[in-house]
């Protein structure tokens, strides 16, 4: 049985009073939500507060980046995974899509920061997913392959328990085209393949393979009954408490 996860991530928005504002606000909203695992990513300079602010609820935090290097030193500019485990983290999102197409992160970049992550004792959100034009040259599946193999070089099974994929088509991210829950479903599948055949069928049996791209309350319910969905990445519908609260609560 995976337990679902709903995440949250705020990407660049909100100020420390805004995002202590909207974390103090899920927080009642979602305490009795026991069906399923609760993230919220804050930008780097609201995670102390925010962290601080949550401490005793069923809310985690997690940093929505970190540095390929683990060990501090003249990094200017850079977060190390230790740093975010330090203000309360306890997840990392890695590799997510403007992370790669923004600034141009590689699969080996992105390896580096989930080896540095797991090294700190964070469990990591990896994200994959396909542009538009791949989808329709027919690569999706070569290029989701691709990511995880190379964002998951190296790691041990004991690594993979700290490890949750989040599948985000890049045409679906913040374009309101949320993949349909077959589409979504075809893949989630693949990708648990590509972990039966890379690790082992046990370690695929529990991974949890996340859903983000447009996910909202009116479009959770059909993702979410889908085999392999075992919950969403929500960006811009987790800015708002209410909003966030309603996926959260996708099972009633
Ligand atoms: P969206 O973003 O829900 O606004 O499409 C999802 C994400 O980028 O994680």
């Amino acid at each position: 049985m995976r337990k679902p996860i709903i995440a949250g991530n705020w990407k660049m928005y909100k100020l420390v009073a805004e995002s202590v504002a909207t974390a103090l606000a899920l927080r009642p909203l979602v305490a009795n939500a026991n069906h399923c695992e609760v993230i919220i990513a804050p930008p780097f300079t609201s995670l102390k507060t925010v962290a601080d602010r949550l401490e005793g609820s069923n809310i985690k935090v997690a940093g929505q980046n970190c540095s390929t290097e683990l060990k501090h030193g003249a990094h200017t500019g850079e977060i190390a995974a230790d740093m975010l485990r330090d203000v309360g983290c306890t997840h990392v999102i890695i590799g997510h899509s403007e992370r790669r197409h923004l600034y141009a992160e590689t699969d080996s970049m992105v390896n580096h920061k989930t080896q540095a992550a797991l090294a700190a004792g964070l469990t990591v959100i990896l994200c994959v997913g396909e542009t538009l034009a791949q989808r329709e040259a027919g690569h999706a599946e070569p290029v989701v392959r691709g990511q995880l193999e190379g964002g998951l070089r190296g790691l041990t099974s004991n690594d993979l328990a700290r490890i949750i994929v989040a599948y985000e088509p890049v045409w679906a991210i913040g374009t309101g085209h949320t993949a349909t829950p077959e589409q979504a479903q075809e893949m989630h599948a693949f990708i648990r393949r590509v972990f039966a055949e890379r690790h082992n069928e046990d370690a695929a049996e529990v991974l949890r393979i996340l859903y983000g791209g447009s996910v909202k309350p009116d479009n959770v319910v059909g993702l979410m009954e889908q085999t392999d969905l075992d919950g969403a990445l929500v960006g811009g519908a987790s800015l708002d408490a209410e909003t966030f609260a309603q996926i959260v609560h996708f099972n009633l």
